[in-house]
């Protein structure tokens, strides 16, 4: 939607020479030069927005709100230098009739401060009524999955369920499309497939930014702020990590941030509270990443803001990577005979396994104070990761989900490229919500497995191909993907390979664009090569294949792929091995081709369109 705004593009010349110092400023605005690189931006006029225009490759501009001369936020922005890549707009709404000023300082030096007061931000921000939402990033932003409605995110949080809603909070930056100013992003959906865009939920105050976090619903009103208040917990960021906590009475739209904030302090890096309701030790738990320390730490309290470290799980366990976050704990049942264990999920980066972030986890034991991993017969705890792509990263579940569901959902980039990938007014898109449990795989161990939630069943449109019974040879066997479709799909793809036998499956378009997809039946494992996908040349870590064991034994594997404009999600045998990597094709795939190397068949293969609301 672009809403047409007034603008007083030629800046009255005539008042440019009256006051030297003034630039060409919109309408509502006046622009006062202070020195090379101090600028005053006095807001006049009453339009809700001010859009901000950004120039991507540029460094940070600092800018501190000043209403009625009192410092009421700081933030962070590439303010357009030369020529504008989008525009952000900042809510001033909070601020309706107050004096309000914004104290630039820009991080270029300039000669002279006629050539500071040329940069295009200057004359290109404007007061609005509404700011352009439209979708610009058409050719990869995905469509069934949740994105941004602009600007940066990384990881969910903060997730809770609600009288029918399921809330998403993530780590965002409002002003820009790379990591800074981290607040608490909000969207919410009724089927997990369409999100709706909810105002800004936390943003950054005196103790630091808002780190990633949880949220509950304290029925029983235990903090001391009311039965069923929604209670977050988050890391203040500032010079050093504490951890704070914040209220919200109207189900998790507004937040007031507690007083007595940090509610909990320690003298290292800590950071990403995990907490949930113990009904069995009737006592809340809290897990924390101790980043650097690579440990998990483990909490109780009875009332959320005071809180008692009972243990420490991690230090020189499986993968150690570089630093350790964004933990969560909970029960899940296995092999559905009714019997249970704990998972404890692990987000780690870098370190893995094809490089930069990824998630492990723990199978074992919790009696509400400390965590005990189950282990080899030799006796060591063996590394297990829950998706074997390198697109999935800070997975965790949502509290209160219905009939004991445990839901979790990722963020589908990873910290090696995440700043780099090839769009500009959004980055980053969450993966598809999951649902886990555990099962026993072939080599006795316990894993996890994680299938798309049941709601994205109601993805499925129109069967496009269908297919059955076909022998597949070194010849590929060749389905086109209508045009219709623009590429976005769900494949189903059941596969019998003889011992020794490889299925490749590549999905591919006309200009040469590739992803190749080997089920290798000798070695139980699937691959996925991504290194001619499209644009991958935006960082030398992007090309990569990644390969993940299959866990079966009789050469069958059913395959639910899931491709979204820049992703694919492949989910094998239900959710036994998963695989999310994102690609970025310079049109969409709409062949998929089979062969084989050695004896094979396509039991069945379904290709679905897709449909939002
Ligand atoms: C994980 C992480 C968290 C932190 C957040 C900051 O991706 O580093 O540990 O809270 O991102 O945005």
């Amino acid at each position: 939607m672009n809403i047409p705004h007034t603008r007083l593009a030629a800046a009255i010349a005539a008042g440019l020479m009256m006051l030297p110092a003034m630039a060409n400023a919109a309408d509502g605005l006046e622009v006062s030069h202070l020195g090379v690189n101090n600028t005053l931006v006095r807001v006049t006029g009453n339009a809700p927005f001010l859009i901000l225009p950004v120039q991507e490759s540029i460094d940070d501009a600092r800018v501190n709100v000043l209403v009625d001369g009192k410092i009421a936020d700081t933030f962070y922005i590439r303010l357009a230098k030369n020529k504008t890549d989008f525009t952000v707009p900042y809510d001033l709404t909070p601020y309706k009739g107050k004096n309000v000023v914004l104290d630039i300082v820009t991080p270029q030096g300039r000669a002279s401060v006629r050539e500071a007061s040329e940069d295009v931000a200057w004359s290109n921000m404007y007061l609005s009524d509404t700011f352009d939402t439209s979708n610009r990033e058409l050719k990869y932003r995905p469509v069934f999955h949740h994105t941004p409605l602009y600007g940066w995110m990384n990881d969910p949080n903060g997730m809770f369920y609600k009288d029918g809603k399921w809330h998403l909070y993530y780590q965002h930056n409002p002003y820009g499309s790379k990591w800074q100013n981290m607040s608490w992003g909000h969207s919410t959906s009724e089927d997990l497939i369409n999100w709706e865009h909810e105002p800004e939920a936390l943003r950054p105050d005196g103790l630091g930014s808002i780190f990633s976090g949880s949220a509950v619903i304290d029925h029983d009103g235990t903090a001391g702020v009311g039965k069923d208040a929604v209670v977050a917990l988050y890391t203040s960021a500032g010079t050093n990590q504490m951890q704070s906590m914040a209220v919200s009475h109207d189900n998790g739209t507004t937040f007031e941030v507690f007083g007595g904030n940090p509610i909990l302090t320690l003298e290292s890096e800590a950071r990403d509270p995990n907490m949930f309701w113990n009904e069995e030790t009737k006592e809340w738990n809290l897990v924390l990443a101790h980043a650097l320390d690579h440990e998990m730490l483990f909490f109780t309290s009875p009332d959320l803001k005071t809180w008692t470290l009972q243990s420490a799980f991690g230090k020189g366990i499986a993968a150690q990577g570089g630093v350790w976050e964004c933990p969560d704990l909970f029960r899940l049942p296995v092999d559905g005979n009714g019997t249970e264990k704990w998972v404890l999920l692990c987000n780690l980066n870098p370190g893995g396994p094809f490089g930069g972030s990824a998630t492990q986890y723990f199978i074992g034991e919790f009696d509400g104070k400390t965590f005990k991993s189950d282990t080899l017969a030799d006796g060591t705890i063996p590394t297990k990761w829950l998706d074997f792509g390198k697109d999935h990263y800070a997975t965790v579940s949502w509290s209160g989900a219905p009939d004991d569901r445990r839901t979790v959902i990722g963020w589908m980039s990873n910290w090696e490229y995440a700043a780099e990938v090839p769009t500009s007014q959004y980055r980053s898109a969450n993966t598809l919500p999951r649902e886990m449990e555990i099962f026993t795989a072939p080599d006795g161990e316990l894993y996890v497995a994680s299938v798309p939630s049941p709601e994205m069943l109601a993805l499925r449109d129109k069967t496009v191909v269908s297919a059955s019974g076909k022998k597949l040879g070194r010849k590929a066997t060749s389905f086109n993907i209508p045009a219709s479709t623009e590429g976005l799909c769900e494949i189903v793809a059941d596969l019998e390979a003889a011992a020794g036998s490889k299925v490749e499956l590549t999905l591919s378009n006309k200009l040469g664009d590739k992803v190749v997809m080997v089920y290798d039946a000798a070695n139980h494992t699937m691959s996925f090569d991504r290194t001619k996908s499209g644009v991958v040349d935006f960082s030398e870590n992007f090309p990569a294949v990644t390969v993940s064991p299959t866990f079966e034994t009789d050469g069958k594997v059913s395959l639910r792929l899931f491709v979204d404009r820049s992703s694919i999600e492949l989910f094998g045998n239900n959710g036994r091995f998963v695989m999310t990597n994102l690609v970025f094709p310079n049109e969409p795939y709409l062949n998929l081709s089979l062969s084989a190397d050695g004896s094979a068949r396509l039991s069945n293969l379904k290709i679905y369109s897709v449909k939002t609301k």
